[in-house]
């Protein structure tokens, strides 16, 4: 059985420079908040919280005055200027790419054009990118926009701007852009898929295509998880989602040649390591027991 873990598996820049941020706040900072978890990931979030960081969901909630680490995902303006007003030190973890979107949205608004979010409505970062605008527009795919444009048609010619979430497939974008280009004539289009999350997605495909089985490793909260689960599964016929090792049964892989681990951007490490461990582990028994098997037969 061959085991093989992408590349690209677990903490990006992103993810990897909030989780720094916040351990160094609660070193310096005493009493610290996050505001909701810095990342999707249970994990992080207990051990961030062992390190003494208290985790409220509610800007209303926090004390004021207080050190408030904001998350990964980004936070609309009424957040900053809600932490402003009651005097408290912020400490930004948001991913500089998602901070470019929210300066991208507010200007094209600035300049007169209605901003467009193609993204999952409900996902925090698209929420925070939506709290950089008047009157944000979010649709979730090409269905979605064709729906919005055709509900009134004057708005093919409307000065239009579109971004996407940054965790967007390639393949949701590419639809997007396209009826964009073909149908709406006064529209700016900024690519804004984070490129790590490319990566990470085209390496997860194609291992997938190739291999027997796949173990995507990742918070069921994470999106970027379950879009990778959801590219593996068009393309690989055994796909196994896990948040840990705990959850992994590695004799349900046998007879399988080879699998394939990869795992979203909020996944730590070590999680990671115990996973490919608790398979290395399970092959060297099968592997044994095989060169058992041949020996008694010889
Ligand atoms: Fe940032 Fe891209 Fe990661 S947007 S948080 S580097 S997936």
């Amino acid at each position: 059985m061959r085991l093989e873990l992408a590349r690209s598996a677990g903490f990006c820049y992103g993810v990897r420079r909030a989780v720094e941020l916040a351990e160094l706040a609660a070193d310096r900072e005493k009493p610290c908040y996050m505001l909701g978890p810095v990342i999707h990931n249970d994990h992080v979030t207990a051990h961030l919280e062992e390190k003494g960081i208290v985790c409220l969901p509610d800007v209303r909630d926090i004390p004021p005055g207080a050190a408030v680490i904001l998350r990964s995902h980004g936070e609309g303006r009424a957040v900053y200027d809600a932490l402003a007003a009651k005097g408290c030190k912020t400490i930004d973890a948001a991913c500089p790419n998602v901070t470019k979107i929210h300066r991208l949205v507010e200007r094209a608004e600035e300049s007169g054009r209605q901003p467009v979010i193609i993204g999952v409505p409900t996902h925090p970062e698209v929420v925070a990118i939506a709290g950089w605008c008047r009157s944000p527009v979010v649709l979730e795919d090409a269905d979605a926009l064709g729906g919005w444009l055709d509900e009134c048609p004057e708005r093919r010619s409307k000065a239009l701007a579109f971004v996407s979430q940054t965790t967007s497939t390639q393949k949701i974008w590419d639809a997007c852009r396209e009826k964009v280009k073909k149908e709406c004539t006064n529209a700016e289009i900024f690519d804004t898929i984070c490129s790590a999350t490319y990566v990470r997605q085209s390496e997860a495909q194609e291992l997938a295509a190739r291999c027997d089985a796949m173990i995507v490793i990742g918070d069921r909260k994470s999106s970027n998880t379950r879009r990778l689960a959801e590219l593996c599964r068009a393309l690989c016929p055994r796909v196994v989602a896990i948040e840990g090792a705990e959850e992994l049964e590695p004799s349900s892989f046998q007879g399988m040649a080879s699998i394939g681990i990869t795992a979203g951007a909020s996944t730590p490490g070590w999680i990671i390591k115990e996973v490919y461990d608790k398979m290395s582990d399970e092959i060297m028994e099968i592997e044994e027991s095989f060169a058992d098997l041949l020996e008694k037969s010889i």
